[in-house]
């Protein structure tokens, strides 16, 4: 039983064994981090003894501090590899075409991406209001460079049918204050590599960077590719790419806090760093946006990537290629579900094409199954989805996967599609972001089951999903934003 009635910091310690019993107690209400059953959110190659071994090397170094290289010459070391291992996979190092490749640690993609766009705006001070150019499809962490820096965000709409830009339309949307052109290799939603070669070469054209976001696929795809695949270029090998990120928190299997951003040359890096000696403290000196960065996370991918080793990597590709294979036949095999693109990496993404199937309910009825998935929305002219993310855990669970996959779409089409009462509908359609007042957000979560405080959220999230699905995108945004706020609040 946990015992929360003291909260974090009780009058009295606690003893160690119990406060772990409470840790794991809390544990126990997440979704399931190992076994296949989770696609999103969490890595899992499956393998015996990973955990414990990351776990030990994170403990050994998680009160290191790489705010100073120089104090702890031990993360430089394990830093400075991780990045050589990065850049080596995806194309750069001696006797490549980018032999001077080098790059930077950071917490995740989100701040790689973010790093990137900060090198890109400041390499060029003479523009006044850069902007950057990303196709939709392209990670949420672009905008929120964009909006961090208040760099202007110029999309590019994909084309429904291939998930990918047009090379004509990015073309298009460069303008002369254009700093950086993004890719995805392959993108998170779809799991589809952009056109890299010909985006990277229109961007070198007009003088703007060209950064690809491999933080998903940048520790599969030269795996994949190895093992016969055909994959498209997408690395260092391809002129005009002048920055890659890759997330070794996601396909390396490393506990989560790590992500390496490479730039091409010193020269592009060097707009990365930030450092301050206007002060009376020591001067400043970060490569990245943390200044306090705890040497646990990179101490424990370092492990992992040793332990694992290039052959480990290849083994994990294959069963993820065969798992990927495995749920896509299951799909196939279902009436009424279409794949949104045929797989090319880790991502397997389908959509219903049946109006009497709403994939809300199936995802509700998955997760009934024990199957986790990922429900992503209408945008801009592409259907509702549902997202898998595939990793090597998910290899044994595959033939599981078909036969409640044919169950739960049966439950969903039985149960039909949810219907919105017209009060909530009219409520969507007409409602603006600036109308919500906290009366009406309150009235509509618990109207939806979404309790206040650290309540459970509801089984069955058709409802909410269905809402937000009908919802404008702003109206989505601040309604996620509302509702999350209702959960975040302290406990006394
Ligand atoms: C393609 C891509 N880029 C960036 C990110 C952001 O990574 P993070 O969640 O580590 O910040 C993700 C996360 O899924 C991703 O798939």
């Amino acid at each position: 039983m946990i015992d929360n009635r003291a909260g974090a910091l009780p009058v009295e310690g606690v003893p160690a064994e119990r406060v772990l019993d409470e840790i794991r107690g809390l544990r126990g209400l997440d979704r399931p981090t190992h076994g296949g059953r989770l696609f999103a959110y969490v890595y899992d190659p499956g393998v015996p003894g990973l955990d414990e071994l990351a776990h030990a090397a994170y403990a050994g170094s998680a009160h290191v501090n790489g705010l100073d290289p120089t104090a702890f010459p031990s993360l430089l070391a394990m830093e400075n590899a991780l990045v050589g291992a990065a850049a080596r996979l995806l194309g750069g190092g001696p006797g490549t075409s980018a032999p001077d490749v080098v790059g930077s640690v950071t917490s995740g993609g989100t701040e790689s991406l973010i790093l990137a766009v900060k090198a890109a705006r400041d390499a060029r001070p003479e523009i006044a209001e850069p902007r950057i150019v990303v196709p939709v499809s392209g990670h949420a962490a672009f905008a929120k460079a964009a909006h961090y820096l208040r760099v202007a965000l110029d999309p590019v709409a994909v084309d429904p049918a291939t998930l990918r830009p047009t090379v004509a339309d990015v073309a298009a949307a460069i303008r002369p204050e254009t700093v950086l052109v993004a890719c995805s290799a392959p993108s998170y939603a779809h799991g589809v590599v952009d056109p890299v070669a010909e985006i990277a070469a229109v961007a070198a054209a007009a003088g703007a960077r060209c950064h690809v976001d491999a933080c998903f696929g940048g520790w599969t795809l030269p795996w994949l590719r190895r093992l016969g695949a055909p994959v498209p270029p997408f690395d260092f090998a391809v002129d005009g790419v002048t920055s890659i990120s890759v997330d070794l928190h996601k396909y390396a299997y490393a506990p989560k806090g790590v992500s390496v951003l490479l730039h091409r040359d010193p020269g592009l890096r060097a707009s990365q760093y930030f450092a301050y000696a206007d002060w009376p403290g020591y001067t400043m000196v970060n490569p990245v946006i943390a200044s306090t960065r705890s040497g646990g996370p990179i101490a424990a991918a370092y492990a992992t990537l040793r332990h694992l080793g290039e052959d480990g990597y290849l083994r994990l590709a294959a069963l993820t290629r065969d798992a990927v294979a495995g749920l896509a036949d299951a799909v196939r095999g279902v009436d009424g579900l279409r794949l949104m693109a045929e797989p090319e990496s880790s991502v397997v993404c389908f959509t219903s094409t049946d109006p009497g199937l709403d994939l809300f309910v199936l995802v509700d009825e998955l997760t009934a199954r024990g199957w986790h998935t990922q429900p992503q929305l209408t945008y801009a002219g592409l259907p509702a989805s549902v997202h898998l993310t595939v990793t090597a855990a998910v290899a044994p669970r595959v033939a599981e996967f078909g036969p409640d996959l044919a169950d739960a779409v049966a439950a969903a089409r039985a149960a039909g599609p949810v219907q919105l009462p017209p009060e909530l509908l009219a409520l969507a359609g007409s409602l603006t972001p600036e109308a919500l007042t906290p009366e009406l957000i309150a009235g509509l979560a618990a109207g939806l089951g979404l309790g206040g405080g650290a309540g459970p959220l509801p089984d069955r999230m058709a409802m909410v999903n269905n809402l937000l699905n009908v919802a404008p995108v702003r109206l989505r945004e601040r309604l996620l934003v509302e509702f999350v706020g209702l959960l975040q609040r302290p406990t006394w």
